[in-house]
């Protein structure tokens, strides 16, 4: 029999009631549907019994402050039950203290404005521009007195020349340090010594991070052992008051330490004082100096009594004719005296003023005019500047990359002591810029905000178990 296929007996075989009947993946969908909502509750339970209100934060933490990921009321006072919005200064101030930034200072400004939270693992310090310039924009209406530029906006617009390289009504900043050193001649190929061979000197011959050991190539071990009746802190200038120094460790590395002569200096510029003697005088005060001279004499007279004859240069007098050696016979004491002054006039005329202004009575020594014996001159305090920028943080650790005259350009072509030799704001701004191919420019690099040595000790009220718990 042939198979009809009518459209009804197709219809007929259609089971009307399909939609009725449980599927697997009916059941499946049915169970998802009551089971993550019942999830998503039973976490939210599990949270607030685990009293982790991380649930309701805005973001990460900053990880200064990843401990307290859990613990909003440490930062979020709670008032009548509610957090605050707002992060309370006096919540920060519990934990630590950010002492005011100058007292003249008349806007009040909340921590949380430049220490901005819940922005993931961002470096809290990075306060914005805008942070500082809400006062640097027009410094007096905020408190500023006329010592500094009223209006900054960031590095690059309204940032002043820094006032070491600055002009000061009209005449070029001087450098007050005292020793004489040119460094244009120093920086060419050099004798060392009145009959070495020539060497090319190098800054780091002379200069070094505070807390890196001196390089010796030119120094003198025995000079280097010498204990000196003047203080390493007498010749440094005081650094100014009003500025703030940084909160952060030192590392030691950020600034060089002054010269020395007996690391830099000694092994070039012999103080050799007469020819009896190989070696050189005390580097030290001019009293230090004439006593150790004294000394030396007498013992070598005592050793060598024969000298005390002394024969006179036959030098040639006006009339062409040589005349006869003058031979005198002094005392030991007479011998020493007039040693002493000769080798005096030698290293207070030539030898110290080399590097030096000496000074008798307040009148400068000079190479033309013998000084009288029986006075001492006095060497003038070097002057040497500690911290060139006082009102910002530098760090030569950060970069050692660079040479030293990408900074320092006039290093090689100055010649006087009274140039200064700092690099200016352009110099780093080539660096320090806007923007992902520069080096940070916002002002918290370069500056510190804080009056840290105001800081109050804090007593600490948290405790660990009270920190993973939510609770104080
Ligand atoms: C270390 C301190 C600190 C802790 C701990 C902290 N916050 Fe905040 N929170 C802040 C700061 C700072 C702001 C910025 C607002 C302001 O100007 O005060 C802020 C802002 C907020 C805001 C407002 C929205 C916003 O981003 O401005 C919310 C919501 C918030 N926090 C929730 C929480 C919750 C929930 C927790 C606990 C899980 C928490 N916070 C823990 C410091 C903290
Ligand atoms: C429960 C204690 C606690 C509270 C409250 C707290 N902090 Fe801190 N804070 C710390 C600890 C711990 C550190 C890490 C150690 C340090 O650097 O002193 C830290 C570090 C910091 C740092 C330095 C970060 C860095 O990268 O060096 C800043 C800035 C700071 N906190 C600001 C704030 C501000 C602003 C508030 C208030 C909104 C606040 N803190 C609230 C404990 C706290
Ligand atoms: C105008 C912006 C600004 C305000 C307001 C401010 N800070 Fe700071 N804070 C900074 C800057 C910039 C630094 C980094 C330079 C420094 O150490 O001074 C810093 C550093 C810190 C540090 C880091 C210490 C460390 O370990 O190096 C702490 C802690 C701190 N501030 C706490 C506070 C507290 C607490 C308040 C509120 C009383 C506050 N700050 C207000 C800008 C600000
Ligand atoms: C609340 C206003 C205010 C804010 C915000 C402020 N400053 Fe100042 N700042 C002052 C005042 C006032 C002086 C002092 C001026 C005076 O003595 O004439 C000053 C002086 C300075 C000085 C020169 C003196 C010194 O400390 O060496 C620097 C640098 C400085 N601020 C940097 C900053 C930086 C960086 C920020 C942002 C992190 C900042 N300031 C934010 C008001 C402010
Ligand atoms: C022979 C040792 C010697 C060498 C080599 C030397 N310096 Fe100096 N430098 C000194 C002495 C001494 C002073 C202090 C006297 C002065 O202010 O000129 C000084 C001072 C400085 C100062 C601070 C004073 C100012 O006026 O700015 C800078 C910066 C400096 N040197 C950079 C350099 C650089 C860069 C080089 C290499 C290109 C270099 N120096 C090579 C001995 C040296
Ligand atoms: C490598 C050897 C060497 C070293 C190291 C050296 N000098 Fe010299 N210095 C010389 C020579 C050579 C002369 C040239 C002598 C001359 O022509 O009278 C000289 C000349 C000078 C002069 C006279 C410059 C002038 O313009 O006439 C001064 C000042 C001076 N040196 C200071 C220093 C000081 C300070 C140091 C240590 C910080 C130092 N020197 C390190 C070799 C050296
Ligand atoms: C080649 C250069 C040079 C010569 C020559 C030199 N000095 Fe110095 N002198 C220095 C340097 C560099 C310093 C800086 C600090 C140090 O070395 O302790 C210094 C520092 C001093 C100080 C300490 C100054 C202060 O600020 O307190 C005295 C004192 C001194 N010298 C005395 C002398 C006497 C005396 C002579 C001659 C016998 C002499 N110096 C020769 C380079 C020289
Ligand atoms: C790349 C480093 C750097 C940055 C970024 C920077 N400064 Fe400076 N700033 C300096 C140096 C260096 C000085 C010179 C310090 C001195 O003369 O003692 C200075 C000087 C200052 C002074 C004293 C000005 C005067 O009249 O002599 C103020 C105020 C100041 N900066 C504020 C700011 C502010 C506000 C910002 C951000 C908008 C900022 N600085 C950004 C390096 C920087
Ligand atoms: C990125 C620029 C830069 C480079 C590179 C640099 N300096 Fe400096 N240097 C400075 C600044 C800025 C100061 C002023 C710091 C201060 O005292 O506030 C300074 C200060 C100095 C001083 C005076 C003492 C002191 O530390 O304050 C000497 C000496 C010096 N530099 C030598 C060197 C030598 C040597 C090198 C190479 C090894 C070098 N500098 C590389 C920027 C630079
Ligand atoms: C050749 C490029 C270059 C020049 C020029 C330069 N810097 Fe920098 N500076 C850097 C780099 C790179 C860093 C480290 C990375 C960073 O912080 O962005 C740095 C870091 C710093 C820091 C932070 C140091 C720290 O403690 O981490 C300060 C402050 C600073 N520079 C100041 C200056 C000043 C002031 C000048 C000008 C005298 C200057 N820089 C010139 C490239 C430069």
């Amino acid at each position: 029999m042939a198979r009809t296929r009518t459209t009804k007996k197709l219809a007929q075989r259609i089971d009307l009631n399909y939609f009725k009947r449980p599927t697997p993946l009916k059941r499946a969908k049915l169970g998802l549907s009551i089971l993550l909502p019942a999830l998503a509750l039973a976490w939210i339970a599990w949270l607030v019994l685990a009293k982790n209100t991380s649930v309701y934060s805005s973001g990460r933490m900053a990880e200064a402050h990843a401990v307290l990921a859990n613990d909003c009321a440490a930062c979020h006072v709670q008032k009548a039950g509610v957090f605050s919005q707002k992060a309370e200064d006096s919540a920060c101030l519990s934990c630590h203290d950010g002492p005011i930034h100058h007292h003249v200072a008349t806007k009040q400004v909340a921590c949380a404005q430049c220490h901005n939270e819940h922005r993931g693992r961002i470096n809290l310090l990075a306060a914005s521009n805008e942070n500082c310039s809400q006062c640097h924009s027009d410094l007096k209406a905020n408190g500023g007195t006329l010592n500094y530029a009223n209006a900054i906006l960031s590095f690059s617009d309204g940032h002043p020349e820094f006032a070491v390289v600055r002009a000061q009504g009209g005449s070029k900043p001087a450098d007050p340090g005292t020793i004489k050193l040119n460094h244009a001649l120093h920086m060419k190929l050099i004798r060392r010594g009145p009959t070495g061979p020539l060497v090319q000197l190098q800054c780091g011959n002379c200069h070094r991070p505070a807390a890196a050991p001196a390089d010796m190539t030119y120094g003198d071990a025995k000079y280097v052992a010498a204990s000196t009746t003047y203080k390493a802190s007498d010749e440094l200038l005081p650094v100014k008051q009003e500025s703030l120094p940084p909160h952060d460790l030192s590392s030691g590395r950020e600034l060089m330490a002054p010269v020395k002569f007996a690391t830099a200096c000694a092994s070039c510029h012999l103080l050799t004082f007469d020819k009896h003697f190989d070696e050189g005088v005390p580097h030290d005060k001019p009293e230090v100096v004439h006593a150790f001279l004294v000394t030396k004499f007498t013992q070598y007279i005592a050793a060598h009594p024969g000298d005390v004859r002394v024969v006179r240069d036959p030098s040639r007098d006006l009339a062409g004719k040589a005349p006869q050696p003058e031979v005198r016979i002094l005392t030991p004491a007479q011998w020493v005296a007039e040693r002493t002054a000769d080798a005096e006039q030698l290293l207070w005329r030539k030898t110290c003023i080399q590097c030096h202004v000496l000074s008798v009575g307040g009148a400068s020594v000079n190479a033309a005019v013998p000084t009288a014996p029986s006075v001492l001159p006095v060497v003038a305090a070097a002057n040497t500047t500690v911290k060139w920028m006082p009102h910002a943080k530098f760090d030569h650790q950060a970069h050692t990359g660079f040479t030293c005259i990408s900074c320092h350009t006039q290093a090689l072509t100055s010649t006087l002591n009274t140039d200064v030799m700092m690099p200016g704001i352009a110099t780093c701004q080539t660096c320090h810029a806007p923007g992902p191919d520069h080096a940070e420019s916002r002002c918290f690099e370069c500056h510190t905000y804080h009056d840290w040595p105001k800081r109050k000790e804090i007593t600490p009220t948290f405790n660990l178990p009270a920190l993973k718990h939510g609770g104080r």
